[in-house]
């Protein structure tokens, strides 16, 4: 049997989430999906209407399949910890079963298991503020989104998970060094994903036999990154100083994130892989 990845947050063809999917579906892994209930519906009509297709062409020539699309808002645990607004939200209305724990109920009723869970997503509502300004609301929702919603993607699906199945997540290189603009706790959201894969790598490590691995990447034009405000900054600073002169592609992330989650990375985990063109590694611009 070939292997069954769910990867949370895509909600479009421009991020890392899709470029994830796409490398593991092109390895012959079967691909679902867990979108952000607001973006749910544009996300479906445009896949319905061919937006994507351009981007879901494999290299072998065939077409990237999802074979379901779960909505997902990782920032709710179970009904239960649902507000009345969004409840009664018209966003969030017009589905259901979208806290962590029913989304993992509904993949455990349609298809059983998985081999694969990836967390590809965050949200920092103050994330173009400094620190200094940031609120307490802004970055405990910038942990709740961004790093919370990992252990909670972990505790509800790595009982569905095969042994032997692998987890990761993104992360970026603003929790261990000074990348003043990426504020409102986004940096103590990274440096705390961080850490929590080491944890959760012991963890769900010893009680099911799972990695649980971070990729560090470099900066991609994603939706999520414009609405930081200086993505092109951050992708010209890489092209100018990183040890590789070139801009990052979406699916350098892609492939790495399909060697993580293959058994040729059998003894891997614990760990944080940088692919970042080697950015990280520069101490003194030139
Ligand atoms: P993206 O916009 O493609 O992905 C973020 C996704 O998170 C979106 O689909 C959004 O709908 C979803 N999302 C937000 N809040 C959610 C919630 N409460 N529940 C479920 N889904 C939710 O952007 P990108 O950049 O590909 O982000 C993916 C990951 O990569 C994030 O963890 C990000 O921090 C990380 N990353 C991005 C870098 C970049 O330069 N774009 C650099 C390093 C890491």
């Amino acid at each position: 049997r070939g292997k069954r990845a769910f990867i949370a947050g895509v909600a479009d063809d421009q991020g890392f989430g899709w470029a994830i999917a796409k490398a593991l579906a092109a390895a012959g892994a079967e691909i679902l999906v867990g979108t952000w209930v607001p973006a749910l519906n544009i996300f479906e009509s445009s896949l319905r209407r061919g937006k994507f297709d351009e981007s879901r062409q494999l290299s072998n020539g065939g077409l990237f399949e999802i074979a379901k699309v779960y909505p997902l808002d990782a920032v709710f645990d179970t009904p239960e910890d649902v507000p009345e607004d969004i409840k009664n939200n018209k966003r969030y209305a017009g589905s259901s079963g979208w806290t962590v724990q029913e989304c993992a109920e509904s993949v455990k009723a349609d298809f059983g298991c998985i081999d694969i869970l990836v967390h590809s997503l965050a949200n920092g509502p103050e994330v173009t503020k400094p620190l200094m300004e940031t609120t307490r609301k802004g970055y405990l929702a910038a942990i709740s989104a961004s790093t919370y919603s990992y252990v909670s993607l972990l505790k509800y699906f790595a009982p569905i998970m095969n042994p032997g199945g692998s987890s990761l997540s993104l992360t970026y290189l603003a929790s261990e060094q000074i990348i003043p603009g990426y504020g409102g706790g986004m940096s103590s959201a990274k440096a705390a994903l961080e850490s929590d894969t080491r944890v959760l790598a012991f963890e769900v490590g010893r009680k099911y036999g799972i990695r649980v691995n971070t990729i560090s990447a470099g900066p991609l034009r994603s939706r999520a990154a414009k609405a930081i405000g200086f993505i092109d900054d951050m992708i010209n600073y890489s092209t100018a100083n990183a040890p590789l002169q070139k801009e990052l592609e979406a699916g350098d992330v892609g492939y790495t994130a399909a060697f993580l989650s293959s058994p040729l990375a059998s003894a891997v985990t614990g760990s944080l892989i940088y692919v970042d063109n080697g950015v990280h590694a520069m101490g003194l611009a030139v």
